[in-house]
């Protein structure tokens, strides 16, 4: 979708939103797939209500875009606009075991700065490619924790009442792969508390959890991590190992060897050959296993 009103071109400028023509989502996304559209960066929090309104107003509909990595896009020219926020400098703050943290704050790169500061916790997460506010939205978890469990305050757009809003963490619930914000909430910045670590002892746990990861993931490809959320007392991966399917693909979308809940763009894959092999993948899970498995993967397909 093109902004083509100089209206609504001029008023992005003056809420200091830059406005990139034609983005490739595919550009945008760890899994390299995802048509074109116009991509709007933000650059201040206070501006969202106003650029909402305008949005609302013109009748643009609009995607929020946190790190791009456990989501699929559709192809070709997309039907809304991707609104992304730009990170600031710095965009960890930290304050005893507080640690103010931006949602468009690389997680990685979170979780070291605060290891070495001595603030642990979140190791199992390292390796898990995103933002912080796409890990905040559908609670990331990993060996045993979930970032749900250190959350002390959110502050977010809320669509609901179109302004910005601080929440507690008791006020918000963290489930498996899923938090009780709305779909069209807008994550802005979190506050975390971490438990006092020394670095040494931090490190070892990360190292541990990279090894494990570098072991049974396939870090090197181009995925959306696990594609499918893993049943109660249930492995997605394994289903679709014991029932062969590795290395299976439709066109460049391919079962990684490595994981079999990991389907990795091999090539050019587009979103309509990933779709095609996520469907045949959960068709054959049920008929086998007598399982519906939910996808785990974010899909935006128009
Ligand atoms: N397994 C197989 N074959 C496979 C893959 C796995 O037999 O191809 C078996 C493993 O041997 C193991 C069991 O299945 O006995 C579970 O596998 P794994 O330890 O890899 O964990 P997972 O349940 O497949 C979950 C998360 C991952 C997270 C890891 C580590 C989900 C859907 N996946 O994977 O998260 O990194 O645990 O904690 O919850 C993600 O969220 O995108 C993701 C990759």
């Amino acid at each position: 979708m093109r902004i083509r009103d100089p209206i609504i071109v001029t008023r992005l400028a003056e809420l200091d939103v830059e406005l990139q023509h034609d983005a490739a989502l595919a550009k945008l996304t760890s899994l390299g797939i995802g048509g074109t559209t116009d991509l709007l960066r933000i650059k201040k929090h206070q501006s969202l209500p106003d650029l909402l309104n305008l949005l609302d107003v013109n009748h643009v509909p609009h995607k929020f875009l946190g790190g791009g990595s456990n989501l699929l896009v559709g192809d070709g020219e997309l039907p809304w606009v991707v609104l992304q926020l730009v990170r600031p400098e710095p965009d960890v703050v930290l304050d005893g075991n507080f640690a103010h943290v931006d949602a468009a704050a690389d997680l990685g790169r979170m979780i070291t700065f605060c290891a070495k500061n001595d603030l642990g916790g979140m190791e199992g997460l390292i390796g898990v490619p995103g933002t912080v506010g796409g890990a905040l939205r559908m609670n990331a978890g990993a060996y045993g924790m979930q970032i749900g469990s250190y959350v002390r305050e959110v502050k977010l757009y809320r669509a609901a009442s179109r302004t910005i809003e601080f929440l507690r963490g008791d006020q918000i619930s963290f489930e498996y792969r899923h938090t009780s914000f709305a779909p069209d909430d807008m994550m802005l910045a979190v506050i975390l508390e971490l438990p006092s670590k020394p670095f040494k002892e931090i490190l070892q746990g990360i190292r541990i959890c990279n090894e494990k990861r570098r072991s049974s993931q396939p870090l090197g490809q181009k995925s959306a991590g696990c594609i499918f959320k893993n049943p109660p007392g249930a492995s997605a991966g394994r289903m679709i190992d014991e029932l062969g399917l590795k290395g299976l693909s439709v066109g460049d979308a391919q079962i990684s060897n490595r994981h079999a809940n990991f389907f990795v763009n091999a090539g050019h894959a587009t979103a309509k050959d990933m779709l095609a092999l996520v469907a045949d993948v959960r068709e054959r899970v049920q008929k086998s296993f007598g399982v519906s498995l939910e996808n785990e993967v974010v899909v935006w397909n128009a």
